[in-house]
């Protein structure tokens, strides 16, 4: 098995400007992960978990380091420097990403969000309807709240919302920050179920998790933000 993705030596600095401040949260990190393997973080709150993943994402920019991705389109690239213009095909057909908070579009129903992300890949429009209102039921989401606008949404609907956006699309990587944080039991098995089904397809997870046992049996791998290490299971 190849790595699908290898961070080596990652650094983030934050420089607030008007604070005169300058700040490390994410220094010299290094992990990889295998394709089709399921890599967990651990650590404590403002260790940098999420911003390890935005940097992923390419929603911060890499201060240090590299961020090596083995793609379908581009071939090997490095996330932390690749042109903006292949950053967002990658996003739309190839890396997916659940926030742990959910920034929803404004005059957007929960129907329409879902149904989008997938309009947004190509699938016809009949299609991209009938998957994501499949996707919307095997969450619980009621049909009570699909045409309505997600503002209103209490946090587990939201994280519901946004897991349902991103799973549609079957992303071969997909960065999971914390999606089951604010859910009951039942919910969040319906996540463990989905990570379960993504990992029998082959698609590569990296998650942030605040308790890691829930997804016992799944993980392969876990990094560690305290010790700085990847112990593999
Ligand atoms: N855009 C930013 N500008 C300045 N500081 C930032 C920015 N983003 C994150 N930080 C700081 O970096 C540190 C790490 O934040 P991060 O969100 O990565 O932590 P975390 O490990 O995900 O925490 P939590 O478990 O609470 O979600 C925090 O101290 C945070 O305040
Ligand atoms: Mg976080």
């Amino acid at each position: 098995m190849e790595n699908l993705l290898e961070v080596k030596n990652l650094s983030k600095t934050f420089i607030t400007h008007h604070l005169d401040k300058v700040y490390t949260p994410v220094k010299d990190i290094s992990f990889s992960v295998k394709e089709g393997n399921f890599l967990g973080i651990v650590g404590k709150s403002g260790s940098g978990k999420s911003t390890i993943i935005k940097c992923i994402y390419r929603t911060y920019l890499t201060t240090e380091g590299e961020i090596n991705y083995n793609s379908n389109e581009f071939g090997l690239v490095d996330l932390s420097k690749l042109e903006e213009r292949k950053v967002v095909y990658l996003r739309k057909h190839e890396i997916g990403y659940v926030s742990q908070f959910l920034n929803v579009m404004p005059r957007t129903t929960c129907l329409e969000l879902v149904t989008n992300s997938l309009l947004e890949v190509g699938e016809k429009e009949d299609k991209a309807i009938e998957i994501a209102k499949d996707t919307l039921r095997f969450f619980d989401m009621p049909e009570s709240l699909w045409n309505s606008y997600p503002n209103t949404f209490s946090g587990g609907e939201k994280l519901r919302l946004n897991i349902s956006t991103a799973v549609v699309r079957n992303p071969r990587l997909l960065l999971l920050d914390e999606p089951t944080a604010s859910l009951d039991n039942e919910s969040k098995l319906k996540v463990r179920e989905t990570i379960e089904k993504l990992k029998n397809n082959g698609t590569t997870l990296i998650g942030i998790f605040h308790d890691l046992e829930f997804m016992d049996g799944l993980t392969d791998s876990i990094f560690d933000m305290q010790k700085n290490e990847v112990k593999y299971l």
